[in-house]
């Protein structure tokens, strides 16, 4: 048994509590593989959870933190000895098991990721489940025959993480980028990413017809609702839409006919459940070929344990702009 830091998510009949407490191993959720946890990452549920503004955990308490990178402290399967580098980002982190933002976690061994080579711990955090998700997407996109010369893939809530990591892979991988932002005085930065267009979203008028002039091969929503339905009609032939996010609300009133005129195709996007398979596909990926190449711009906060209350309001708030790392004290 060790003793280490963790925070931690409770819900009871006095209401929503989060901190640092102090535990020790034995009383974490089960599993084959200890990990000692070098970094985690915000994500915007990480920030729901936290604060209690959104039910992400299904059972209390629990530690909170989607993501994790670090270092096998001790396994049960042989398939992981102690030292190897691993990550694991959601399958039940801080919804149904305690999660990275504790100093030890124990995973599942089907759901542990040896590091790929060719990234670091803190690179794999970087990306986290923002990553992964952007990477996820560009793989089904291409499983379904997205291809550059369809034309421009549009990517909305593009300042957000999951839409800067698309930018930055996509592009690598060959893509004309639109970026459909709110954010005008990030189109800069944007564009430094690898943004070949940028659209004002306040701008953006969508003429409510079922069907309109093509205007994107593709697109990665992160938006949802009113966006979704817009784009659907502006989708080339046989061009997808891959849709992971509800920014803009769930609810979307669209037609059929995008999808029986244009063979159009939507793709669901959920990172959480995808198969160990899949799961280690995208992660070579990201560490070769699709890995972004301004990580470390996309990436600019660190944060420890105790900071991450103030991290959550100003991501609630709407203020935080890039990802925010959460470093743990032994991280290298
Ligand atoms: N399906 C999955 O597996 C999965 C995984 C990760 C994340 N997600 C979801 O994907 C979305 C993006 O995640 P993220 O981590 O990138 O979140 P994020 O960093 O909070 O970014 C969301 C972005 O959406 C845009 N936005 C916010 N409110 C909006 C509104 N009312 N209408 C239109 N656009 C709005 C903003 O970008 P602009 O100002 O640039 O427009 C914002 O930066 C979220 O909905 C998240 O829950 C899903």
């Amino acid at each position: 048994m060790t003793d280490f830091r963790a925070f931690r998510i409770r819900h009871d009949d006095a209401g929503h509590r989060a901190g640092i407490e102090t535990m020790d191993t034995s009383g974490l959720s089960p599993g084959e593989v200890l990990v000692k946890a070098a970094w985690s990452s915000v994500n915007y549920k990480d920030a729901l959870a936290g604060t209690g503004k959104g039910k992400i955990l299904r059972q209390y308490p629990l530690n909170g933190g989607i993501d994790v990178a670090g270092h096998v402290a001790a396994s049960a399967d042989p398939a992981f000895r102690e030292g190897d580098a691993v990550l694991c980002t959601g399958c039940g982190l801080s919804e149904t098991r305690d999660g990275g933002y504790g100093e030890y976690v124990r995973l599942e061994s089907r759901w542990t990721i040896p590091l790929p080579r060719g990234l670091s711990l803190r690179e794999s955090m970087a990306l986290g489940t923002a990553g992964f998700t952007a990477a996820l997407a560009l793989l089904r996109l291409q499983d379904n025959r997205q291809a550059p010369s369809l034309g421009p893939v549009a990517v909305t809530g593009a300042s957000g993480g999951v839409g800067m990591l698309a930018i930055d892979i996509f592009s690598r991988a060959g893509y004309a980028v639109h970026a459909i932002s709110g954010k005008a005085e990030h189109f800069d930065f944007l564009r430094g990413l690898g943004a070949a267009e940028c659209i004002d979203r306040h701008a953006l008028a969508f003429s409510g017809k079922p069907m309109d002039s093509v205007r994107f091969g593709g697109a990665l929503d992160n938006v949802g609702g009113a966006t979704l339905a817009g784009l659907l009609p502006l989708i080339a032939p046989y061009g997808n839409l891959a849709l992971c996010g509800n920014a803009g609300g769930i609810a979307y009133e669209g037609t059929v006919m995008p999808f029986i005129i244009r063979g159009v195709s939507l793709l669901g996007i959920a990172s959480a459940g995808t198969a160990r398979d899949l799961r280690a596909r995208v992660w070579q990926r990201l560490a070769g070929d699709w890995k972004p190449r301004h990580l470390d711009r996309i990436a600019t906060r660190e944060a420890t344990l105790e900071e991450l209350p103030q991290v959550f309001d100003q991501m609630l708030a709407g203020g935080s702009f890039g990802r925010t790392l959460v470093r743990h004290r032994d991280a290298a």
